[in-house]
């Protein structure tokens, strides 16, 4: 598993199988220490592929081979060569049955992947290349099998057998075990089998499809959870009709299972008619979740029902596909999500999400393509470029199709390829089949990294009522594409006038003006002019509306205008970009002079959004959030670490101050004591007094801080008892350490509300912080081999601390990396994404980046480090 250089694979080298499967029966013994597990493959020569040396070569990694058989024929092991990644077998027929026997260590998978040991049960987890270390396999996405899984396990420790498909048997055998046998009709790559086994609870539900057809849906959990399981069955629910009505996708076995399990590298997994999640994807009650956590169970469980269609039904050609299956799957849940609570909102927070990870990404050395062009590890590569900027490709598309061409161009898509494994071209080109569209310059999106940037400037001439709009796009350089051509992307804007109407716009040629509103332009030139006729007054642009290219916007807007627009857009998501352009610009002239004044306008504008009662609170609650450290980070030349910190905090102090009574009084008018709803109005309301909440505590408010002890001991929602825990830990003294423990000794026993108890600590800029973090990494609730533990304190600190983790004198840096060579023996997925933290190091000051440099060279210079963690440390020094 570990060794240091190892070999890139590269798209170009992508060859079709010289074999396929067509039915795989597995049978597993099941044991935490020692599973067997046979299989029967029924293999075939690929017509398609080019004849190679006439042997076969399976994947397989950590089996402990007993037998090979072909055609019940056993080999002696002259006839196979056994190596640590495979099984090679020198000469076999066209058309053959192979039949293996292995036995794996469940209790020893410290990776979590393959089939592991979760707490009490045994679960499987084979996305990307997983299933080889179950058995021996051509564990590629392209060779596609029928699965038929037989398990016998002890009844009393695992009375809970599950694996894909629909149950066909289950009998009790002579020795008292217990045997279940799974059929899976849909021919499914390796990537998505799954099993579980456990001492399991579920709550039940039915679906009834469209076309009338019953569907059991069950969701199972430890006992003790199961009344924690409500809100993540309705989510599943409101995803199989919404997946209905707006894609005509229905669901195709007779039982849909999902569950939860305590150790999880990701967030879930899509296996076929058994979705597997990290807990924290499903558990949730008005008392140990956040809204936040509501809304991520309802966006990761629609995600991966989406997934049953845009992933299994049609699957990736090979893993530099992961876009295909997950930038559609993101935007899908993205728009689900949008549908059940406001749009706007979601918006911003998707919008706030791809600014913050997906632009640094792009920034670093670890930038690449939505389409990557080669990788060491494809763990690596499940990054917020494939996700969510390959989400925001298909979003361009949907736009510059429009609703219905782009329903008609997914129909096109699911009819022409259901049961095969296609590549981002092959949907690209639906796209423009059923819409005419030439989508020729689109498709560079795929292949070309980096965030471009879109220069506009806007030019009003009186004499002839027109306004001149003059677009210029540029993309940096990333590693390894120092040339960039223009890209073809969908410009949505709106002009207003002085009352902040929109304008009928008409652009110079044009017969006729189109409606008032917002209006999308194509960008396809490194240069372009478009002139509005027709213009009376100068007029405010509103550019880039509802986010509509994955780019970054400049305009040289006056500060005025950007109050204007944060008071009177018609665009939710435009009046809060307005709110972050003028905070960001206050904050950054605060760095560079920490005496600058904070204008008067600017208290101004902010009182009279709190003054606005019309409005949505959820909306206005984001438009009052000032930007993030690490945003304000990506926006200098150099990152001032404690400059920002600085000024972030002088101005939140600033605004508590001046504001104060206007603060109580939102809160007063938000805080409501009545039962927890979790309709948009409710959670927009306790998002809102949060924040005022927030800058009066910033501000040292008395009154505040009463009302925070308040809201603490009170709080009988997750929300705002951990938004109060949050506040005093970071402002209120000794009340924070007394609020810590009590805290603690309410929720011991529930693993996932301690993780918030881990993070509250863990991301506080108080001085003692890292010292804090070292001390919790003993406390007996936390551990190294849990993947959401290391999240909630040491990814915490890492990422979401950046003040202590940038610490001048290098501990945080040296913290980070201790931490890293310790889990990587044990978890190279979570090691690896933890490393990610320091590939950001060229954008700090010398000092800094001499002190990151040496820890990532540290790393490197460490033998036998996994693939995953050798290939971004080598690439963080490229
Ligand atoms: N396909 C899963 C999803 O829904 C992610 C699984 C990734 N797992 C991994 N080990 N890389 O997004
Ligand atoms: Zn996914």
């Amino acid at each position: 598993m570990y060794r240091n250089n190892p070999h890139p694979v590269h798209l170009k080298d992508y060859r079709p199988p010289e074999f396929l499967i067509d039915t795989v029966d597995l049978r597993f013994e099941l044991d935490a220490d020692r599973t067997r597990v046979e299989a029967h493959l029924a293999l075939r020569r690929n017509p398609v592929a080019t004849r190679g040396d006439g042997g076969l070569r399976l994947d397989g990694e950590q089996l402990e081979l007993e037998a090979v058989a072909i055609d019940d024929r056993p080999l002696p092991p002259a006839e196979y060569r056994v190596t640590p990644e495979s099984l090679t077998i020198h000469r076999v027929p066209d058309r053959f049955t192979l039949t293996t026997r292995v036995t794996i260590s469940p209790s020893q998978n410290t990776a979590l992947e393959g089939l592991y040991q979760s707490g009490d049960m045994l679960c499987t987890q084979c996305e990307a290349e997983g299933f080889r270390r179950i058995t021996y396999f051509l564990d590629r996405p392209d060779v596609m099998a029928r699965f038929t899984t037989t398990l016998i396990a002890d009844a009393e420790r695992y009375p809970v057998l599950l694996a894909n498909g629909n149950p066909a048997a289950r009998r009790t055998l002579d020795d008292g075990r217990q045997l279940t046998r799974w059929v899976d009709p849909f021919p499914k790559p390796s990537y998505l089998f799954a099993l579980i086994a456990g001492d399991l609870s579920a709550i039940e539900d039915r679906f009834t499809t469209a076309s009338g057809r019953e569907v059991v849906l069950r969701i199972y959990v430890e006992p003790h959870n199961l009344d924690k399981c409500d809100h993540a069955m309705r989510s599943l629910k409101q995803a199989m009709r919404w997946d209905e009505e707006r894609y005509g996708r229905e669901y195709d076995l007779d039982i849909f299972m999902i569950v939860a399990v305590s150790h999880f590298n990701m967030g879930a997994m899509e296996n076929k008619g058994l979705n597997v999640f990290n807990d924290k994807y499903v558990l949730a009650r008005s008392d140990t979740a956040t809204d936040q956590d509501f809304q991520g169970i309802e966006g990761v469980i629609a995600h991966e029902y989406f997934h049953n269609w845009t992933g299994n039904r049609i699957t990736c050609r090979d893993w530099f596909q992961l876009s295909l299956k997950e930038g559609f799957t993101v935007y899908r849940d993205q728009e689900f999500s949008a549908d059940m609570g406001s749009r706007g909102v979601k918006r911003i927070a998707d919008v706030r999400l791809l600014r913050a990870h997906q632009f640094a990404e792009d920034a670093s050395p670890m930038a690449h393509p939505v389409r990557p062009e080669s990788y060491i590890e494809i763990n690596n590569f499940y990054t917020t470029t494939v996700y969510e900027k390959g989400a925001e490709l298909v979003r361009m598309q949907a736009t510059l199709l429009g609703p219905e061409r782009f329903r008609r161009a997914t129909d096109l898509y699911f009819e022409r390829h259901d049961g095969q494994a296609v590549t981002t071209e092959d949907f690209v080109r639906c796209m423009e089949a059923a819409s005419g569209c030439d989508l020729g310059q689109f498709r560079r999106w795929y292949s070309q990294a980096g965030t471009p940037v879109l220069e506009v400037e806007g030019d009003y001439d009186a004499a002839s009522a027109t306004y001149r709009l003059r677009v210029r796009q540029h993309t940096p350089a990333t590693p390894g594409q120092p040339e960039k051509a223009p890209l073809h992307l969908p410009l949505a804007l709106a002009l207003l006038d002085a009352e902040g109407r929109e304008l009928a716009l008409r652009l110079d040629g044009e017969a006729a003006a189109a409606p008032a509103g917002t209006r999308v332009l194509e960008l396809r030139e490194a240069e372009q002019c478009f002139t509005f006729v027709d213009i009376a007054e100068p007029p405010v642009p509103s550019l880039l509306r509802g986010f509509s290219a994955p780019v970054r916007l400049r305009f040289d807007y006056s500060d005025a205008e950007l109050m204007f627009l944060m008071a009177h857009d018609g665009d939710g998501f435009s009046r809060w970009d307005a709110a972050q352009t003028l905070m960001q610009r206050l904050l950054l002239r605060l760095v560079e002079d920490p005496a600058a004044v904070i204008p008067e306008s600017f208290f101004a504008a902010f009182a009279q959004a709190l003054d606005d009662r019309t409005g949505d609170p959820a909306l206005l609650a984001e438009v009052l959030t000032l930007p993030a450290e690490s945003y304000l980070g990506d926006q200098m030349a150099v990152v001032d670490v404690d400059g920002i910190h600085r000024a972030r905090c002088a101005l939140e102090q600033a605004i508590g101050v001046r504001l104060r009574d206007r603060l109580l009084a939102v809160y007063a008018a938000h805080d409501d004591a009545g039962a927890y709803r979790l309709t948009p109005e409710a959670i927009g309301a306790r998002a809102l007094k949060n924040r005022a909440l927030g800058y009066l505590l910033a501000a040292g408010d008395a009154e505040g801080l009463a009302r925070c002890i308040a809201q603490f001991e009170a709080a009988r929602n997750m929300t705002d008892c951990i938004s109060a825990l949050r506040l005093l830990v970071d402002h209120g003294g000794e009340a924070g350490l007394e609020a810590l423990s009590r805290f603690h000794t309410r929720w011991s026993g529930e693993p996932l509300v301690l993780d918030k108890w881990f993070s509250v600590q863990a991301t506080s800029p108080r001085p003692d912080t890292l010292a804090r973090v070292e001390r919790l990494m003993r406390n007996p609730d936390f551990s190294l081999r849990n993947p959401n533990r290391v999240r909630s304190l040491i990814g915490a600190f890492c990422n979401a601390n950046p003040v202590r983790f940038h610490a001048a004198d290098g501990s945080g840096y040296r913290f980070l990396a201790d931490r890293v060579l310790e889990l990587d023996p044990l978890n190279p997925q979570v090691a690896a994404r933890l490393m990610r933290a320091l590939v950001h190091w060229r954008r700090f000051d010398a000092a800094r980046q001499a002190l990151m440099r040496a820890e990532i060279e540290r790393v490197l210079a460490t033998e036998a480090l996994s693939r995953d963690l050798y290939e971004v440390a080598s690439r963080a020094l490229e």
